[in-house]
């Protein structure tokens, strides 16, 4: 994937009714059934969900002030269970398929779900029973075993919606204006998210690097991210506990990386110093 991508992505609120096609959209799917984990393993159960009127139900359920996403086509809800460093890798694999989703030009919206983990659960579950009250919608992928069994005891921070952007004038313009609105289009610098250690270190194709992957995306943009120069390389931190921006962010760093042809090993560390929680150690060779 190349990382120039990354400036293709902007947080979609207004949505196409057009639907993605099949080829599309397997695509997608595919992909995120063969993500790598950054550190290792976890149990986790991604749904994909298809259903414009279900998913602004159930929304609208919880999101009260966020009338602001229309018409939303496809869901995908990261189920996970509780483990430490599980949201660094639900950011991470999530992110990898935002971004695979940017290149085949859909739109993208994380959206976290706070209180509305139980709701989102239990609509799932209705959705799956068929029952009267229960508005259309499609699984789009293979859920083996009972869902209820599945999603009972996971956790699910934020979800991620899709579909193609609405192209209506008016739309596009309320999209960039609600991105304005929340300063979704202003990022730090780099001097902010940087500590003083071995400056000495930072070549201009790190600071590339960096600048770049400091377009992810972060709940509430408020991108808790800090770098630390090393002698072999650099590590990478977050603050206030925000273990899935720090993934979504990690997701960026790798990419990059990999698209400026450095050689590297990213290793999982664990330093809690004054606010900052390091989590991963990139070695550069
Ligand atoms: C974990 C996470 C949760 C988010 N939750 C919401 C949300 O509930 N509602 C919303 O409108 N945007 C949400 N966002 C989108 C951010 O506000 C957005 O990514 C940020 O402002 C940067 O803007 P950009 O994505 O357009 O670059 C979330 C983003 C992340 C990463």
């Amino acid at each position: 994937m190349k990382a120039a991508i990354f400036q293709n992505r902007k947080s979609v609120r207004r949505f196409s009714a057009t639907g993605v096609n099949e080829t599309t959209l397997r695509q997608l799917i595919d992909f995120s059934e063969k993500l790598p984990f950054f550190h290792a393993p976890i149990k986790q159960q991604f749904i994909w969900i298809n259903g414009k009127e279900w998913i602004s139900e159930t929304l609208s359920k919880f999101l009260l002030s966020y009338g602001k996403i229309i018409s939303a086509p496809y869901m995908l809800a990261p189920f996970f269970e509780s483990e430490l460093a599980a949201p660094i890798e639900i950011g991470y694999q999530a992110e990898h398929i935002v971004l695979k989703a940017t290149e085949l030009e859909l739109g993208t919206l994380w959206v976290s779900t706070e209180d509305g983990t139980n709701l989102i659960k239990e609509a799932i579950i209705a959705a799956t029973k068929e029952t009267k009250d229960s508005l259309p919608v499609k699984f789009l992928n293979k859920i083996t075993g009972n869902i209820e069994t599945i999603i009972k005891d996971m956790q699910l921070p934020a979800i991620v919606l899709l579909g193609y952007p609405s192209d209506k004038r008016l739309d596009r313009i309320i999209n960039n204006a609600v991105r304005m609105e929340s300063a979704g289009n202003s990022r730090k610098k780099l001097e902010t998210i940087l500590t003083t250690n071995r400056q000495d270190k930072l070549s201009d194709k790190l600071r590339k690097i960096f600048n770049l992957a400091l377009l992810a995306p972060s709940q509430k943009n408020q991108q808790p991210w800090r770098i630390r120069m090393t002698n072999q390389g650099f590590d990478l931190g977050f603050l206030h506990e925000r273990q899935l921006d720090f993934g979504i962010f990690l997701a960026h760093i790798k990419i990059a990386l990999d698209d400026g042809n450095i050689q590297y090993r990213m290793e999982k560390i664990d330093e809690k110093m004054n606010d900052v929680e390091w989590s991963a150690r990139i070695i550069l060779s």
